[in-house]
């Protein structure tokens, strides 16, 4: 060897057979917090000592592994936003599987980029799983699909190609062109969640495009009043060029009409996008898929596995009908990612023209090996269970006369709030809010709010696979006592 090779620095650790004995200690540690995590707070917040970690200043040189390991078990592991815990019902927070943190190693190891064009098993292991994907939709085999960073990214790739099956002028070229041509125009509920709003503006449609139709009382969209806005919008000059059905509503799990969504999209000549972000996974649910049915017809779907799949973060997925200007929509191939007939460079198809990203994580091995491992079923007999849980969620609250359920209970979202004729209707919101943040702090139960109709409502959202019926009945049993306790202190006020 040349000194000069010997000067040569790598990343690779200098002591394998150490790296060794470390992952082996991480893995135990991992067992075991993933084993315990029920045991443990569903949030605790973070001490002084461990924030100040987080204002050092960058380091310029290294330290051994397992210093920073064991800095990362001490100041990290214990504080995390904890979806996996079994009373964790905020916002769509997906819990994950243990068979999935087999795949992280994996993923992590290989660091494949997964392109398309390389042809690699990463590239067929997630062709077969957006197939696999379009089976569990009941979409036709032929749709093209793409599996993206998450629900956000899953409806911008829909609305995209939405955008271009629309314009009858080259939209990628000149851009959106209002002065020359009509405006384009979505329609979707007021309850569409706001990253509608945020693709319709990168899109540069400007979200004067976007009408958020009003809703019903159960929160799916009003069919008349998108008729109407659809013929006004044509008498006025615009294009009515996209509505976007709710699959699961983020409020509250509502699921709009689909059939007839579809049957006005087809009469209009408009298309059709849903955004099922965790309500499309109700497919999977051999005794609820029929309320989503319909959903199939859509000329494109955007959903997440890491929400109600319990798929690891992150991964969302958009398909689209075959036939549609998916890869016209993204279409770009300078020669340095030129396929080949043969080698590497010889894959199938390049993922980056179907979509915004080139480089692109093997996260597709992840939901891979959980479907293989568990089996499609089994994810749908726990999609069940969780409907089962809101219903009987539901039950609990409508018995007690202390607590007003909020709205229909259609899917997985429960709404509710504390009441009582001590409380003045004026000030029952910031009561339910103070209430809220108390059962936060009390480490044992995390669901999130909602605004429903200027109400504040305690928003239970259940994707969990660790729940049990148990934590409901200890959730309301709670919200009853701290609610209680919140009454008295306010009397002595
Ligand atoms: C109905 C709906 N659409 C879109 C999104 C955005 O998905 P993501 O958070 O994966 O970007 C969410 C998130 O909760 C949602 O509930």
């Amino acid at each position: 060897m040349k000194d000069t090779d010997k000067k040569e620095k790598t990343l690779d650790p200098d002591d394998w057979d150490e790296f060794q004995a470390l992952l082996h200690r991480v893995c135990d540690d991992v067992v075991d917090y993933l084993k315990t995590v029920g045991d443990r707070p569903v949030w605790s917040e973070l001490p002084e000592d461990s924030k100040k970690l987080f204002t050092e200043d960058l380091p310029t040189s290294g330290s051994r592994y397992a210093d920073v390991y064991n800095e990362v078990k001490k100041h990290i592991l214990p504080y995390p936003t904890n979806n996996i815990h079994p009373r964790f019902w905020s916002w769509v927070g997906g819990t994950g599987t243990p068979s999935q943190v087999i795949a992280d190693m994996i993923i992590s190891a290989m660091n494949s980029g997964s392109l398309g064009l390389d042809e690699t098993a990463s590239t067929h292991v997630e062709l077969q799983l957006l197939d696999w994907l379009k089976t569990l939709m009941d979409y036709p085999s032929n749709a093209s699909g793409l599996l993206v960073s998450g629900g956000s990214m899953a409806n911008l790739v829909g609305l995209a190609v939405a955008r271009t099956h629309a314009a009858d002028y080259d939209v990628r070229k000149t851009g959106v062109d209002v002065q020359e041509n009509s405006r384009l125009i979505y329609y979707s509920s007021t309850e569409t969640h706001s990253c509608i709003r945020k693709a319709i503006e990168l899109l540069g449609l400007g979200s004067e495009s976007l009408r958020l139709v009003p809703v019903l009382d159960d929160y799916t969209i009003n069919i008349e009043l998108l008729k109407e806005a659809i013929s006004n919008d044509k008498k006025n000059g615009n294009q009515p060029a996209c509505i976007i059905a709710n699959v699961g509503t983020v409020n509250t799990g509502a699921i709009d009409p689909l059939m007839k969504l579809s049957e006005i999209a087809k009469k209009e000549n408009m298309w059709l996008h849903t955004d099922g972000a965790f309500g499309a996974i109700t497919k999977l649910s051999k005794e609820s898929k029929h309320l989503v049915e319909g959903m199939e017809f859509s000329d494109s779907i955007a959903f997440d596995l890491h929400k109600w799949m319990y798929i690891q973060y992150d991964c969302g997925c958009t398909l689209i009908r075959g036939g549609a200007p998916h890869k016209e929509t993204f279409s770009v191939i300078p020669p340095y990612i030129k396929k080949f007939e043969r080698g590497l460079a010889s894959g199938p198809l390049n993922f980056s023209e179907y979509g915004v990203q080139l480089s692109r994580s093997f996260k597709a091995l992840r939901a891979w090996m959980a479907l293989r491992i568990e089996g499609s079923d089994k994810f749908g007999d726990l999609v069940q269970q969780n409907i089962n849980q809101a219903k009987y969620l539901t039950n609990l609250i409508e018995e007690n006369q202390n607590l007003e359920l909020l709205s229909p209970t259609s899917l997985n979202i429960v709404n509710f709030r504390f009441v009582n004729e001590n409380i003045d209707n004026k000030r029952l919101n910031d009561f339910n809010a103070e209430l809220l943040m108390r059962l936060h702090e009390s480490g044992d139960h995390a669901p999130s709010s909602a605004l429903l109709n200027s109400i504040f409502s305690i928003r239970v959202a259940i994707t969990n696979h660790r729940s049990r019926l148990q934590d409901f009945r200890e959730l309301i049993e709670d919200v009853i006592k701290i609610g209680n306790k919140l009454l008295n202190e306010n009397n002595k006020q």
